[in-house]
């Protein structure tokens, strides 16, 4: 396992900045659709809604305006720059919504937060640099009752290593390198959907046009940044994630994985009374 402090670490909050300049009502509308679709609510009215790492800051201000009492903070600095320009444009002077600059792994400072209804942590903990560690940390800060929101990229074995090698080369390089990635890494992930959205529908691009619809709002030309450099960069096994949180007494209510495949599993578990 690698450490925090180790120098390799993509510029997440560079790429979110950019997704910022994209972002649009419809969008925010999605975000909001998915937390009530799985959550299965209608709203987190009287709600303490904990957002770590919250990159773009888009899903603290769809549970902000879903009701919650919103905490958000990220590692990243321009991560946290963003989440407050989100709020400053939308929720200025709220005292029901900080933004705060922390980290999942920093146990001081989570101790200072209190406990949370629903701490949401998509894409963000398999990013730490030391993911069993900050399992550990969330783990400890929801209510008896109050539920853990994560999404973990999924372990693919060796194919998991070689894109834990390309990651971590991508962020090691200049720009050249950094676009024969990219363009790899739209070859492979890509290439069949266009081939299959052309042949349905003769239009290549119909998915990644309509992305935002299925994927909480986001954008497929920033997740595909995202995707190949997002590093420190961590794996597990759905039943890992399963173990690790039924052995802090937490139950499974909702799982989404990816088959097997490429990308990342959703869980929400509730935390038990006793
Ligand atoms: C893939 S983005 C996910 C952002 C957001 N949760 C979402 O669903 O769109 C991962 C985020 O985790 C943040 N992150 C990485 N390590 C962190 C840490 N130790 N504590 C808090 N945030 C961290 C990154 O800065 C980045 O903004």
């Amino acid at each position: 396992m690698t450490t925090e402090t180790e120098e390799v670490r993509f510029k997440f909050g560079k790429n979110w900045s950019s997704f910022l300049k994209v972002l649009d009502e419809s969008r925010i509308q999605e975000a909001e659709a998915s937390l009530k679709k799985t959550l299965e609510r209608s709203d987190l009215q009287g709600l303490r809604f904990l957002d770590v790492g919250s990159g773009s800051g888009l899903f603290s201000l769809a549970a902000r305006r879903l009701g919650a009492e919103v905490y958000s903070f990220d590692y990243d600095p321009q991560s946290v720059a963003c989440t407050k320009s989100l709020k400053e444009r939308f929720f200025p002077n709220d005292p029901a919504w900080t933004v705060d600059q922390g980290s999942a792994l920093d146990k001081s400072y989570l101790n200072t937060l209190g406990k949370f209804d629903i701490l949401y942590s998509w894409g963000v903990l398999h990013h730490t640099g030391n993911m069993a560690q900050a399992f550990e940390n969330v783990s400890d800060m929801i209510k008896p009752g109050g539920y853990l929101f994560i999404s973990i990229y999924n372990d693919q074995g060796d194919a998991s290593r070689r894109w834990a090698w390309i990651k971590r080369t991508y962020n090691e390089s200049g720009a050249f390198v950094r676009w024969i990635l990219s363009m790899y890494t739209l070859f492979r992930q890509w290439t069949l959907t266009f081939v299959k959205d052309f042949l349905k529908t003769g239009n290549p691009l119909k998915s990644w046009r309509n992305y935002a619809l299925n994927t909480r709002g986001m954008s497929a030309y920033y997740d595909l940044i995202d995707w190949v450099g997002g590093y420190p960069f961590e794996v597990a096994k759905p039943e890992k994630v399963f173990e690790f949180f039924k052995g802090k007494k937490f139950s499974l209510l909702f799982l989404k994985t990816c088959a097997g495949g490429i990308g990342c599993n959703e869980f929400i578990f509730q935390r038990n009374m006793n």
